[in-house]
């Protein structure tokens, strides 16, 4: 894909998948902006690019970083909204502050960047929001991290309605993905209907399709991505799989 002259805005493109993304995006021609809390760790490629190390927490760091990007390339094109982690849940006491710190960075975040963006999108406009497969199913004490994903894939179609005609909006919800190249278990890999385990690529080429004009009639949709995993239907003694109480 060539992206030449296209400015994409990665958030938590420090490392993982957004890490990736950027890299995707830069090699097909793209300016990209980062915020990440983190500081960046590694030169970027291309000198157009700009890295800004804030808060998605912060009111003020996100505005400052939507202003420098306007003021350093006059537009946007492409926003995707990638950066979350996860503060757990009822079983480990999850406060109402950490419970809401979570909301803010993975709901409240892609929500205002995309208010202080809308007017700014270039032709052919794109935001990608990435959810998880914990928006629609769930291991016990996630609810800080299952609650911000369902919340984004909900914000990812209300934003599509609200902004028709002017910026596609799409989602997508990875499995397990390997960010840190760590060895697995042929279990953990052979569990996937697939029979690995998820690559950040695989997320990356997706985002990229979902940004490029070949995916201009998909607008509001989630897409899983996650070997099929979700799809696997599991009773007691099914697929090697035994129910202890
Ligand atoms: N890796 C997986 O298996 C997996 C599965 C499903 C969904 N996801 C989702 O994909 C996205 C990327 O995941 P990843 O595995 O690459 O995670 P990661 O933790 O490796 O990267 C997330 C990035 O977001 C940044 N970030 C976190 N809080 C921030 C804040 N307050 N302000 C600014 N930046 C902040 C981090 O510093 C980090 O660079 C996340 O939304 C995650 O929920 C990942």
């Amino acid at each position: 894909m060539d992206f030449t002259g296209i400015v994409v805005v990665i958030t938590g493109g420090a490392r993982g998948i957004g890490r990736n993304m950027v890299e995707h995006f830069q090699a097909a021609g793209a300016r990209t902006a980062v915020i990440d809390i983190l500081t960046e760790n590694t030169e970027y490629t291309n000198s157009t690019d700009f890295y800004f190390t804030g808060d998605l927490k912060k009111e003020k760091d996100i505005q400052f970083f939507a202003a420098e990007v306007l003021k350093r390339y006059g537009k946007i094109d492409y926003l995707i909204n990638n950066a979350c982690y996860s503060n757990k849940g009822l079983l480990s006491g999850c406060s109402f502050e950490a419970f809401d710190e979570v909301l803010r960075v993975g709901v409240g975040a892609p929500y205002y960047l995309t208010k202080l963006f809308m007017e700014y999108f270039g032709e052919g406009g794109a935001i990608v929001n990435i959810a998880s497969t914990r928006a629609f199913m769930s291991q016990e004490d996630t609810e800080s991290y299952s609650a911000a994903k369902g919340g984004i894939v909900a914000l990812t179609h209300a934003m599509a309605v609200s902004l028709a005609g002017k910026v596609r909006v799409n989602c997508i919800s990875p499995g397990w993905i390997d960010t840190t190249g760590e060895k697995f278990s042929q279990e953990d890999k052979e569990q996937h209907p697939v029979k690995r385990i998820g690559k950040t690529e695989d997320i990356t080429k997706l985002a990229m399709y979902l940004c490029s004009e070949d995916s201009s009639f998909i607008n509001g949709e989630n897409i899983t991505v996650d070997g099929g995993m979700s799809k696997l239907m599991i009773y007691h003694n099914d697929e090697g799989w035994e129910y202890k109480r």
